[in-house]
């Protein structure tokens, strides 16, 4: 019978065009974008408001269990995240918030407590999840799994780009520099390291338009709901 409510698992590094991938696709499959990134951000950002330490694991874990992190689809077409009820999507965007909550998630106290959550928010399929581990721990069985990837070159200006869009200004350098130590930290991790899963498709966006990525994935993602 033909499954129309699939899981569909994008991972990749920082600035490999994930976001926006995931935005588009979903919006075409009519599916919920769900960012999990975004959870962790929350959490980095609720434990610097509470002044708990982000060196800390065993309060940031509770903060990420005490926390209610809920997404909300509003009118401009984004699915917004919520902390405890108060919109947090732009707050969560900072490089501090960013190195932060790379940082805060190589602790299995943090990821632990966030795992049931990601799993409730997209178990019932209809469903494109973006981050770094979810065709390896969250949804190992997920019908779809991409790893995207791309330069280091293209990902700082790409990052660089979006950071101008929210009106910071960093020197390319600098974004350079904390893509590179964002990656390392994502990929050097113990608990759920940044990896491709073995049966992830991986999509090398450098040279590719985002429309063009996003057409090679919906067509995949549809040939895969024909056979399932
Ligand atoms: O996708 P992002 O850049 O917004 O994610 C912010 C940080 O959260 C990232 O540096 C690593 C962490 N993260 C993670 O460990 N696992 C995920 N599934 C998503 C994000």
């Amino acid at each position: 019978m033909k499954n129309d409510k699939l899981i569909v698992a994008i991972d990749g590094p920082a600035g490999s065009g994930k976001s926006t991938v995931t935005h588009l696709l979903a919006h075409k499959l009519g599916y919920v974008h769900i960012d999990t990134g975004a959870l962790y951000r929350a959490v980095a950002l609720r434990a610097k408001e509470s002044g708990v330490s982000f060196d800390d694991p065993v309060g940031l874990g509770k903060i990420a269990a005490a926390s209610k992190l809920e997404f909300q689809w509003l009118d401009d077409d984004r699915n917004h995240v919520f902390l405890d009820g108060r919109n947090v999507s732009l707050l969560i965007r900072t490089p501090e918030i960013s190195m932060a909550a790379s940082k805060i998630s190589a602790y299995p106290e943090v990821r632990d407590a966030l795992l049931g959550l990601q799993r409730r928010m997209g178990g019932q399929g209809g469903v494109v999840l973006e981050g770094r581990d979810i065709g390896t721990v969250v949804f190992p069985n997920a019908h779809a799994k991409f790893f995207l990837t791309a330069s280091v070159d293209s990902r700082a200006r790409r990052r660089a780009v979006e950071l101008e869009e929210k009106g910071v200004y960093l020197d390319f350098e600098e974004v350079k520099k904390q893509v590179i130590e964002r990656d390392r930290g994502d990929t050097e991790r113990k608990v759920a390291p940044l990896r491709k899963a073995a049966d992830a498709i991986e999509v090398d966006t450098t040279q590719m338009t985002i429309e063009q990525v996003v057409a090679k994935l919906v067509g995949i993602v549809q040939g895969k709901m024909q056979k399932s």
